[in-house]
């Protein structure tokens, strides 16, 4: 999801994949159109084909490796092979023990409770708080814990919306 979609990949102008709204000006005004030999020198060095561009990634060097790869996407664009899912999960699933119910904030420290009225403490900077308004996101007032596994010391809290992180976040100590 950083990048765009390459579904239908081969044959189009480069920035236009529908819905992608992180394209860099340099990538729009490219005047690119993605036949194979435009991809081969994208993945070669996409930093030299179009200056500027914001994916971060430094090339493949190895000729036969990225006529593999060409190979794949033109497979893929035929319907020849088909794309794995995505795999990610849908938090609006998300079982009780990640469903987040309140989030406490004293000197350096959070202090999460879980509906399974289990309670998680975190050093302020390990604690990412996150969005994600997909339809997989979570649902409005109700975040998610991930990233634990429940064990460890990091984790995030993902929120349907921006607006309700700090309304959700109350400032009490123990
Ligand atoms: C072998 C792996 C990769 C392939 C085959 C690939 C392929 C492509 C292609 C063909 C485009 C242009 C799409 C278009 O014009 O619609 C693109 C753009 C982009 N990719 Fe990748 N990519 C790869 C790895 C990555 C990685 C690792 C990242 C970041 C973590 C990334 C982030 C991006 C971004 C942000 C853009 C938009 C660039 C811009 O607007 O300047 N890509 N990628």
């Amino acid at each position: 999801m950083t990048g765009p979609s390459l579904a239908g990949v081969l044959g189009r102008k480069a920035g236009t994949a529908d819905g992608f709204a992180r394209y860099s000006d340099a990538l729009k005004q490219s005047g690119l159109v993605w036949d194979k030999r435009n991809l081969d020198a994208w993945l070669e060095n996409p930093a030299a084909l179009v200056p500027g561009n914001a994916m971060t990634f430094p090339g493949i060097a190895d000729a036969r490796t990225r006529a593999d790869l060409v190979a794949y996407i033109e497979a893929v664009s035929t319907g020849r092979v088909k794309v794995p899912d995505r795999g990610l999960p849908n938090l609006k699933e998300s079982d009780a023990a990640s469903r987040v119910t309140s989030i406490r904030f004293c000197g350096d420290t959070y202090r999460l409770t879980t509906a399974d009225r289990k309670a998680h403490v975190f050093w302020e900077f390990n604690l990412r708080f996150k969005t994600d308004g997909s339809a997989a996101g979570p649902a409005a007032g109700q975040p998610v814990l991930i990233g634990t596994g429940m064990q460890g010391d990091r984790a995030a809290v993902v929120f349907a919306r921006p607006e309700e992180i700090s309304a959700f976040i109350q400032r009490r100590c123990p």
